[in-house]
């Protein structure tokens, strides 16, 4: 099975577990973009009466480019389900699950709309399992006018900070929210608290995309099928 093939196995199995008349949080990222195309299938059929929030403009855009209802944290500040993908999962002792995320540069929306959500359910292909987190880059967002600060300052943790770049070659990325997004080569993350603790410390610092024991269940897809596992 590719890693196309899991990601959209996993949207697929996501979808039953949205409900009529939930509100539901809107991923961003290749898997959730799949889940949202998966969910306004189900919307279109007229079998699915959801309100949703998404996570970006992205995929605010996408949902309702297909037909699905979508408002703001001001209309719809609690939510029943947020449902996203991770670049990295790993199970973190006394935390449950610990997830890197930000890949998609949306780390900052979809932490407060996670937070808001009853429960959030991460949905991977099982290449994105992992005993200990940190090979994937993790993204720090920042003020833009701090960068001298915060970059230097990271630098200072041994997070190895890079300074992420648009796709576009127009200089750097900047977020939904208007900030830089650093990307830290860390290498293995053997204690996701106190790193998040030394980033969040920071002054100028924004967020960053460790989402530690946020999670209340894992899609994951492999040759077997979906897993679903509970922290
Ligand atoms: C977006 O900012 C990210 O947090 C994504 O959820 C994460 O990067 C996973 O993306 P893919 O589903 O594209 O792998």
């Amino acid at each position: 099975m590719t890693q196309d093939e899991a990601k959209r196995l996993v949207a697929k199995r996501a979808v039953e577990f949205v409900k009529d008349g939930m509100v539901v949080g809107l991923g961003t990222g290749t898997t959730a973009t799949l889940f949202i195309r998966e969910l306004a299938g189900r919307v279109q059929s007229g079998g699915l009466k959801i309100r949703c929030v998404a996570s970006s403009d992205a995929s605010h855009e996408l949902a309702e480019s297909l037909g699905m209802s979508v408002a703001t944290l001001t209309e719809l500040p609690e939510l029943d389900v947020y449902i996203d993908g991770a670049d990295e999962i790993a199970r973190v002792p006394g935390l449950g699950f610990g997830l890197i995320k930000g890949g998609g540069g949306a780390l900052l929306r979809e932490k407060i709309v996670a937070s808001a959500a009853k429960s959030f359910i991460v949905v991977v292909d099982s290449t994105k399992m992992v005993e200990v987190l940190g090979k994937f880059p993790l993204p720090v967002e920042g003020i833009k006018m701090a960068l001298p600060v915060v970059q230097p300052r990271l630098a200072a943790l041994g997070l190895n900070p890079t300074l992420r770049q648009a796709k576009s070659g127009d200089g750097p990325y900047i977020t939904d929210e208007g900030n830089y997004i650093l990307d830290c080569a860390c290498g293995r993350i053997d204690d996701p608290q106190k790193t998040a603790a030394a980033i969040r410390a920071i002054v100028g610092v924004v967020e960053h995309g460790l989402f530690l024991g946020m999670a209340t269940l894992a899609l994951v897809a492999g040759e077997n099928g979906v897993s679903e596992i509970r922290p």
